[in-house]
């Protein structure tokens, strides 16, 4: 575990990832064994102004619990304000978003943009810090905008552990290098070396032979799982075994796959009022590496309903 003030978060987090760790994805996630994750990364700006799009996105039950919030924005009030709401809300944590690539975002000067801007991003970690009262700030953030030695992210991270942010976490990347190439462990090492507070690894985890190696080379005290995730929830507890040197539990067989494709299938029609089109991308993940997985997601593509889909995986 990592202790974080007053909060003890497990070695193994789920990242957040927008469009993809809505409550459904976090439900089924936890059922096979994870225990702490972030909702998909929320505005700043939207959130105070109350925008119901955003509040829909931050839909949790008890059972959901705990999950840390992440927000994206660059106005120091605003963050702040917005931070001191996800604690009234009853999230467990919030962080904020120094990673995203975006161009979008990175113009308005959010997310990986602030990587460049160390004053705006210690006036936005202080801000949040002071604005709420028991819960952790924490920091997600790149290697770099395009400098992958890991500095820019070793000065951003002594300046949060001044500031009295909990942990950071480090995706191995840089902005400009986007999803190509590969995770950088040793830069994460780097950054880990330059701070006292706990740092978790993030990055191209899709195993549990791959987060060892993150945890062995870079040295992290936790490791963080983005997109090995999807449609793999089997992964929380490989990747726990690995690290703890336990046996590797078996690989999902076929029939296990579409049970939980077809879970996932009723809770996105249960907790989202347009649930066809995201099943359409979602529903594929499941059976990305399967015989015949091309011909399911042509079909998939064309599904108009819930049915339909339905009728895809039993038939898979
Ligand atoms: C579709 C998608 C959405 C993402 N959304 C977010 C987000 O909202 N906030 C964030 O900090 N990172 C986001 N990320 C980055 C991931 O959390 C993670 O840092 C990155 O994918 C690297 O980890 P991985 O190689 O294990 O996937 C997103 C990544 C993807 C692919």
């Amino acid at each position: 575990m990592i202790r974080l003030r007053g909060l003890e978060i497990p070695t193994v987090v789920q990242s957040p990832m927008a469009n993809c760790t809505d409550l459904p994805f976090r439900l089924i996630a936890r059922d096979h064994g994870m225990r702490f994750a972030f909702l998909e990364m929320i505005s700043s700006e939207a959130l105070v102004r109350g925008v119901r799009s955003t509040l829909e996105m931050m839909q949790t039950l008890p059972e959901d619990r705990p999950v840390g919030a992440q927000l994206v924005g660059c106005d120091p009030d605003v963050m702040g304000e917005a931070a001191a709401r996800i604690e009234a809300m009853g999230f467990a944590l919030v962080d904020i978003n120094l990673g995203c690539p975006v161009p979008k975002i990175v113009s308005n000067g959010g997310g990986s943009k602030l990587l460049r801007e160390p004053e705006t991003a210690g006036k936005i970690f202080a801000k949040m810090v002071r604005a709420v009262q028991r819960i952790p700030v924490t920091v997600k953030m790149r290697l770099g905008f395009s400098d992958g030695s890991g500095e820019e992210a070793a000065r951003i991270a002594r300046i949060a552990q001044d500031c009295g942010v909990a942990a950071v976490s480090v995706h191995g990347r840089t902005r400009e290098q986007g999803y190509t190439g590969s995770a950088d462990y040793e830069a994460i090492g780097r950054v880990k070396r330059s701070v006292s507070i706990p740092v978790i690894g993030n990055g191209d985890v899709m195993d549990g032979a791959s987060a060892l190696r993150l945890r062995t080379v870079s040295g992290c005290d936790g490791v963080m799982l983005g997109r090995g995730a999807l449609g793999n929830p089997w992964i929380y507890q490989e990747v726990e075994a690995a690290l703890g040197a336990a046996p590797t539990p078996p690989k999902p067989t076929l029939a296990q796959r579409k049970a939980v494709a077809l879970r996932h299938l009723e809770l996105q029609a249960r907790y989202d009022a347009h649930p066809v089109g995201p099943l359409r991308r979602i529903l594929c993940w499941y059976f990305r590496d399967a015989p015949g997985a091309a011909a399911f997601r042509g079909r998939m593509h064309q599904a108009q309903s819930l049915e339909e889909m339905r009728d895809l995986i039993v038939a898979f």
